[in-house]
C-alpha cells in the first residue's frame, strides 16, 4: 500500500524519485507526487498529479525543479477519496516541512481537532496531513527530538519520511508497522518502501525496526530508538540485480515472472537446501499441531503444503486466511507451530496474526520473499522463497516457489521425523529437480494457450474444479483471473460441485478442469461427465498422451507427466497463462489491477 521514496547526495532529486516511483508504482497508484527543496526558491516545491506515475512525470516535464533532496509518494488511497489534494506529500500550515507515509494513523481525528483548535487549516482528508501539523507544532529547534515527540503522538501503522526547510540538510524517517528500507550510497543516501526501488543505486541497505527513527544526511545514516537512544544498525546486502526489476522485453511483469519460473523454483530448492537451520526441524519433529496463516496467493500455497506436511511430515496441519485466525479461538500451546507465508512479508494480516500466536506461546516460522521484511525479522526461524522482486501484482513466480519450498520443508521434516524413507526422500528430490524443465515445457505451450484466451475471453463467469492437491490450484486459477481480467470465477473442489456449484453450467460457462493423471484421476473423469451433461464448456489440464479426455472436452492443455504429489507445481502454470492472456486481451492494466496493491500493509 503506498510506495515512498526520498533521497539526499549531489544528484538531481526529481529523475531519482521518479525512478524510484516508477519501481513502487505497484504498491499504489491512484496518485503520486513530490517534494523538492527547491535550490532557486529556497522554498519546498510540492507538485501532485492523480492517476499513474507517467502521468506525474508529463506534468513535470516543463517544471524546471532544481533540488538534491526530496520525497516521493505513490497512493493506494485509505483516507479520502483519490484526488489531486489527498495525494501525498503533505505540508505544514507555513510549508515548511513536507511528509509522505504509508500506513494509517488510527488516532488522527483527535490529533486533527487539536491542531485545528490551536488554529492549523487542514487542506485534505487524509490521516496524513496530521504529521506534517504535527512536526511544525512541535519543533523545538531539533527535527530528531521532534521526530520523537511525533512518533509518541502517532497510533496506527506508518512509514513515514519528513524533509523540512529548517534543517535541509535531513530526511526524517520513522517505522511502526510499514516497512522502510535506507539505502547507503557514497556521498547520498537513499529511503524507500523497499529495495527495488533504490537497487540501480546500491545494494547496502538498513532496515528499519517497529520504533526507530532515522536521521538521514548525503553521508550519515543514524537510527534512534523512541527514548533517543542510539541503535546500532546491520548493513543488508542484496544480491538481487537490476534486470529483474526490468521487463527485460516482456509486456507485461506478469508475463516475465511466469517465464522465469523455471529458475525461480531451482533456485528456491538450491536456495532451501543451503540454510537448513537443524532449529526448525528439531522443533518441528515434536510440534503437536501446525498451523498454517497467509492471504490470497500465499494461501493457496498453504493449502496445498497442509497436503505434503500431513503426506510426509505425519504433522497435523491447519491452515487459515490470516485475518480470520488473528481473531478466533485458536488453540495454541508450547508444542504448537504456526507458519505465515507471505511473499511481501509485510502484509498486516498475517504479521499481526503470528505476532499474536507468538505472545501466546507458539513457536513461529515466516516463509517469505524479501529478505529482511518484518515477516522474516519477527520470526523464530525463517525460509525464503529465492525469486528476486516479484513487480506483477498478480503473484505468480513466488506461488511456485512457495510450493517448492513447502514441499522440501515437509521432506526435511518427514525424514527427521522417519515417516519417510531416505531412499522416498532421494527420489522426491531427483523427482523434484526435473521439475524446472517441465515447466519450461509447459512455457512453450503458451501461444496454444493464448488461442484458448482468446477464444473464452469474453465469457462473463468462469469455474475452476481440482481435487485434492489440485483442488487449491483451482482457487488459485480463479484467483488470477478475477484479479486482472476482472471475470467473475470460482474455484472449487471437484466433488463439491454437485453440491451446488453445478446449478451455474450451462452451455455459456467455461470450466477449467485439473484433470492430471493422478490417483484421482478417474473421480475427476466422473465431474467432467457431469459438467459435460449439462452442456458446460470444459477445458481439461491433462497428462501428456491422455487422448480419452481430450474426446471429452472442448479444448484440452497438456502438462508433462510427474508424480502425484508434484502436478500442482506443474498445474499453476496454466492458470497464470490463461488468466494473463485474458487479461492482456482485454486490455486490462495487468501489472497494475484496479484496487489492488501489491503489498498490503492494513488490516
Ligand atoms: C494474488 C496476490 C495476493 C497476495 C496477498 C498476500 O495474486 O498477489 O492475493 O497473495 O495479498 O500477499 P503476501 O504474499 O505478500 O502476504
Amino acid at each position: 500500500m503506498c510506495g515512498i521514496i526520498g533521497y539526499i547526495g549531489d544528484r538531481s532529486v526529481v529523475p531519482v524519485l521518479l525512478y524510484g516511483l516508477q519501481r513502487l508504482e505497484y504498491r499504489g497508484y491512484d496518485s503520486a507526487g513530490i517534494s523538492v527543496l527547491d535550490k532557486d526558491s529556497g522554498r519546498i516545491v510540492v507538485e501532485k498529479k492523480v492517476g499513474k506515475i507517467k502521468d506525474l512525470q508529463e506534468h513535470l516535464w516543463d517544471k524546471k525543479i532544481k533540488g538534491c533532496v526530496g520525497l516521493g509518494h505513490s497512493r493506494w488511497a485509505t483516507h479520502g477519496e483519490p484526488t489531486e489534494v489527498n495525494a501525498h506529500p503533505h505540508t505544514s500550515h507555513s510549508g515548511e516541512f513536507a511528509v509522505v507515509h504509508n500506513g494509517i494513523i488510527e488516532n488522527f481525528a483527535k490529533l486533527k481537532e487539536e491542531l485545528q483548535a490551536k488554529g492549523y487549516q487542514f487542506k485534505s482528508d487524509t490521516d496524513t496531513e496530521v504529521i506534517a501539523h504535527l512536526f511544525e507544532d512541535l519543533y523545538n529547534g531539533d527535527i530528531l527530538s521532534t521526530a520523537l515527540e511525533v512518533a509518541k503522538r502517532l497510533e496506527g501503522a506508518y512509514a513515514v519520511g519528513v524533509i523540512s526547510l529548517k534543517e535541509p540538510d535531513k530526511i526524517i524517517a520513522i517505522k511502526k508497522g510499514s516497512p522502510i528500507v535506507i539505502g547507503l550510497g557514497k556521498g547520498e543516501n537513499f529511503l524507500a518502501s523497499d529495495i527495488p526501488a533504490v537497487l540501480e543505486y546500491t545494494r547496502d541497505f538498513i532496515i528499519l525496526d517497529d520504533g526507530e527513527v532515522a536521521v538521514i544526511t548525503k553521508d550519515s545514516v543514524d537510527v534512534y530508538n523512541l527514548n533517543g537512544e542510539k541503535v546500532e544498525k546491520k548493513v543488508l546486502k542484496v544480491d538481487w540485480d537490476t534486470a529483474s526489476a526490468e521487463k527485460g522485453g516482456y509486456k507485461h511483469f506478469m508475463q516475465k515472472e511466469i517465464h522465469e519460473q523455471p529458475k525461480t523454483i531451482a533456485d528456491t530448492i538450491a536456495g532451501f537446501l543451503s540454510s537448513i537451520d537443524e532449529g526448525l526441524f528439531e522443533t518441528l519433529k515434536d510440534t503437536s499441531r501446525l498451523y498454517i496463516i497467509a492471504c490470497g496467493t500465499s494461501y493457496h500455497a498453504g493449502l496445498v503444503g497442509k497436503f505434503w506436511i500431513e503426506k510426509f511430515a505425519r504433522i497435523p496441519v491447519e491452515v487459515d486466511y490470516a485475518s480470520e485466525y488473528r481473531y478466533r479461538d485458536r488453540v495454541i500451546d508450547d508444542k504448537t507451530v504456526v507458519l505465515g507465508i507471505s511473499q511481501s512479508g509485510e502484509t498486516a494480516d498475517t504479521r499481526f496474526a503470528l505476532l499474536d500466536a507468538k505472545k501466546e506461546g507458539a513457536k513461529t516460522v515466516a516463509l517469505v520473499n524479501v529478505v529482511g521484511s518484518s515477516l522474516a525479522r519477527e520470526s523464530d526461524y525463517v525460509l525464503y522463497t529465492y525469486c528476486g522482486p516479484e513487480i506483477g501484482v498478480a503473484a505468480t513466480k513466488t506461488f511456485t516457489a512457495q510450493l517448492t519450498a513447502l514441499l522440501l520443508l515437509s521432506l526435511e521434516a518427514g525424514l527427521r521425523k522417519g515417516s519417510i524413507s531416505p531412499q522416498f526422500y532421494q527420489e522426491a528430490h531427483k523427482r523434484l529437480s526435473d521439475i524446472p524443465a517441465k515447466v519450461e515445457k509447459i512455457l512453450e505451450s503458451e501461444d496454444f494457450i493464448k488461442d484458448l484466451a482468446y477464444k473464452y475471453m469474453n465469457a462473463s463467469d468462469f469455474l475452476f474444479l481440482g481435487r485434492n492437491l489440485n483442488y487449491p490450484i483451482a482457487l488459485e486459477g480463479a484467483l488470477k483471473l478475477k484479479e486482472i481480467s476482472y471475470i467473475h470465477a470460482e474455484g472449487y473442489p471437484a466433488g463439491e460441485m454437485k453440491h451446488g456449484p453445478i446449478a451455474l453450467i450451462d452451455e455459456k460457462l467455461p470450466v477449467v478442469c485439473i484433470a492430471p493423471r493422478d490417483r484421482f484421476y478417474e473421480k475427476m473423469v466422473s465431474n467432467i461427465q457431469e459438467v459435460k451433461a449439462r452442456k458446460g464448456r470444459i477445458i481439461t489440464v491433462a497428462t501428456d498422451g491422455d487422448s480419452d479426455i481430450k474426446s471429452l472436452s472442448e479444448d484440452t492443455v497438456y502438462i508433462p507427466e510427474t508424480e502425484d504429489y508434484l502436478y500442482p507445481i506443474l498445474t499453476a502454470i496454466p492458470m497464470q497463462i490463461l488468466s494473463y492472456h485474458i487479461a492482456s486481451l482485454l486490455g486490462k492494466d495487468v501489472d497494475q489491477p484496479r484496487n489492488l496493491a501489491k503489498t498490503v500493509t492494513v488490516e
